[in-house]
C-alpha cells in the first residue's frame, strides 16, 4: 500500500490504529507501550479524552476561516502562552521548523533595523532546527543538507556547550546578530549543556545586542521539568519557538517573541493560511490547561528521577553504557558503539523508543504514564541494553 508514499523515512514495519494514554495498538490488535510520544508530541498520551472533546466541539463549531479575520483561540492562547512565558508576541505557524522560520526572519529584520546587511545567525554543532531550506542550514548536521546546494547564506556553527568558541567567534566577526540553541539538543541524542549555559549565553547576547533564540520545540511544554527549559535557568530569551507537543498531535508551532526582537514582523511581512486557525488553538488551550492544572511538570521532575534511578541501578556494571543523561522525561542512554537496531528491538519486545545520534537511546515518554508503566519502560529498556 506504500509505494505512492515519498521514501523519506526508514519506517519500522508496524501500523498503528488506535491509541490510549501511554499505549498503541497495531492492526493485528497487538499491544505496545510508547515511550516516545510520537517524537515529545503526545506528552498527554493518545485519545486523551479533554482534548478529544475540545477538538470535536470546535470541529462541530468552526475549523477555519484564515487569519484576514480575528480568531478568538489565537488570541487566548497567545495571551495564556505570554503569561507563561513572560513573552509579549506569538507569531503561529503549523510546525516546529515554522517557528524556526519565523525566528530566523525575525532575526534578519533585527539585523536590517541595525543597518547590518550580511547578519550572521550563530547555532551550535549537532543542534536540529527543522527540513526547511533556512532550517537546515541552520541545522548543526551535514547530513541533512546534502544535495540541497546552494543554501541560504547568514549561518556559522560553533561547538555546543562551548563558551569560548562564541566568545572567540565574536571577537573576529562583527555580523552576528543572533545566537539560536536549544535547551538541550534532542535529535543528537539528548546532549545537556552545563547548568549556566543559557545564562552565559544570555549575558553575551545582552553585551552584544543579539537575539537569543531558544529552540524549545523539543524541550517545551513541561516535559523537562518546567514549562519551557530555559525557566529553570531563569532567563528570557528574545525568541522562543514551540511546536510539538503543544497540539499534542494537532500541527502547531508558535514562535514567541520579547523586548528588542518584538514587531519587527509588521503587516505583510509574514504570514501562514492556517497558522494559528481555531482547531490547533483550540487543542493548544486545552494542552496546557492540562499541563497547567494536573502539574504535569512536576510529574515530568518525580517520574524522570525515578527512571533515572532505575537506569543507575540496572545498568551500573554495563561497560558498554557510557553515560545515562536525563532532565525530567527527556532521556538519553549512550552507548559505546552503534546502537540503531535497538528501536527495532524493542519494537519486537512491543515498546516503542527510538535511537538519537547513532548511538543514544532516547526515551520521551508522554507526561502522563503511571510509575508502574515508567518501571516497565526501564525494565525493558535495560534488558534491551544489557543484551545489547
Ligand atoms: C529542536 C527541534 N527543532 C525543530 C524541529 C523541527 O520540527 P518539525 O519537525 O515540527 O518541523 C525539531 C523536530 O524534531 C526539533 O527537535
Amino acid at each position: 500500500m506504500k509505494q505512492h508514499i515519498m521514501p523519506t523515512y526508514a519506517s519500522l514495519p508496524v501500523r498503528f490504529i488506535k491509541g490510549e494514554g501511554a499505549w498503541l495498538w497495531d492492526d493485528k490488535g497487538e499491544k505496545y507501550l510508547d515511550a516516545l510520544s510520537g517524537i515529545a508530541v503526545c506528552g498527554l498520551g493518545h485519545a486523551h479524552p479533554e482534548i478529544a472533546d475540545a477538538i470535536s466541539k470546535q470541529a462541530n463549531t468552526l475549523l477555519h476561516t484564515s487569519n484576514l479575520y480575528a480568531i478568538d483561540n489565537q488570541e487566548q492562547l497567545a495571551n495564556t502562552l505570554c503569561e507563561l512565558t513572560g513573552m509579549n508576541d506569538v507569531f503561529f505557524g503549523n510546525s516546529g521548523a515554522e517557528a524556526n522560520e519565523a525566528a530566523i526572519k525575525i532575526a534578519r529584520r533585527f539585523a536590517h533595523s541595525k543597518n547590518i546587511e550580511n547578519p550572521v545567525i550563530v547555532t551550535m554543532n549537532n543542534s536540529f532546527h527543522g527540513r526547511t531550506l533556512a532550517t537546515l542550514t541552520a541545522t548543526g548536521n551535514p547530513k541533512v543538507k546534502e544535495g540541497f546546494a546552494p543554501l541560504p547564506e547568514g549561518f556559522c556553527h560553533i561547538p555546543y556547550n562551548d563558551i569560548p568558541a562564541l566568545e572567540t567567534l565574536a571577537s573576529r566577526e562583527n555580523t552576528i546578530v543572533a545566537v539560536m540553541v536549544e535547551p538541550i539538543q534532542g535529535e543528537s541524542g539528548i546532549r545537556i549543556p552545563d547548568a549556566d549555559y543559557l545564562n552565559k549565553l544570555r549575558e553575551l547576547c545582552d553585551q552584544n545586542d543579539w537575539l537569543l533564540i531558544l529552540d524549545e520545540i523539543q524541550t517545551g511544554i513541561g516535559r523537562t521539568g518546567s514549562f519551557l527549559a530555559s525557566q529553570q535557568n531563569n532567563i528570557k530569551a528574545d525568541v522562543v519557538t514551540l511546536a510539538k507537543a503543544l497540539g499534542n498531535g494537532v500541527p502547531i508551532g508558535a514562535c514567541l517573541t520579547a523586548g528588542k526582537a518584538t514587531g519587527l514582523l509588521t503587516a505583510g511581512s509574514h504570514g501562514s493560511t492556517f497558522g494559528g486557525n481555531p482547531l490547533a488553538c483550540a487543542a493548544a488551550l486545552t494542552v496546557i490547561n492540562i499541563i497547567q492544572r494536573d502539574h504535569l511538570a512536576d510529574r515530568a521532575i518525580e517520574l524522570g528521577e525515578r527512571i533515572r534511578a532505575s537506569f543507575q541501578h540496572a545498568l551500573s556494571g554495563c561497560k558498554h553504557v557510557v553515560e545515562i543523561r536525563q532532565k525530567g522525561l527527556m532521556i538519553g542512554i549512550e552507548l559505546t558503539t552503534p546502537c540503531t537496531e535497538l528501536a527495532s528491538k524493542a519494537l519486537e519486545q512491543h515498546l516503542l523508543i527510538n535511537v538519537a545520534g547513532g548511538n543514544t537511546v532516547r526515551l520521551l515518554p508522554p507526561l502522563t504514564i503511571s510509575n508502574k508503566e515508567a518501571d516497565k519502560i526501564t525494565q525493558l529498556v535495560s534488558d534491551l541494553i544489557i543484551a545489547h
